[in-house]
């Protein structure tokens, strides 16, 4: 994985975070993936009142790519962590700890493997702090 782009998809996700609707956990988490393209979709986390629909960062920006026709999944980074309260302006501030992708959505994600048969996962609470993984790291053998 090319560090520019590592680095590229963390500024998405942090900036997709930004957007997350979490008012029930207030914890933020913003999701950005690219596709063999080059094209980067985002997304961030989306809470209903009635919990158990709330919708993952990651997924959201899973649905997205594939709504658009996409199928092959290169990398994802994600970046989460609570909401603090001196982050005002929903910039986000390292809360010291990686945001791991859900078992859901490692199934998902396995659902849209590019051609070299791997996803990158990109854990990140900064462009200069992050964990790189390997899907199958995460999640051997999958349901496909
Ligand atoms: N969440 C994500 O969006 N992605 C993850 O990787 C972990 C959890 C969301 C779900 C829920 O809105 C909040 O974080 C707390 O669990």
């Amino acid at each position: 994985m090319k560090q520019e782009i590592i680095k590229l998809l963390i500024e998405e996700a942090a900036k997709a975070r930004n957007m997350a609707y979490a008012p029930y956990s207030k914890y933020l988490v913003g999701a950005a993936l690219v596709v063999p393209s080059g094209r980067i979709y985002t997304g961030c986390n989306v809470e209903n009142a009635s919990y158990g629909l709330s919708n993952c960062a990651e997924r959201t920006a899973i649905f997205k790519a594939v709504s658009e026709g996409q199928r092959h999944i290169d990398a994802i980074a994600i970046v989460g962590g609570p909401l603090i309260p001196e982050e005002t302006d929903g910039a986000f501030k390292p809360s010291g700890e990686y945001a791991y992708p859900c078992g859901a959505c490692r199934q998902v994600l396995s659902e849209f493997l590019p051609e070299s048969g791997d996803i990158y996962i990109i854990v990140a609470n900064g462009v200069d702090d992050y964990k790189v993984f390997t899907l199958s790291e995460l999640i051997p053998y999958t349901f496909n």
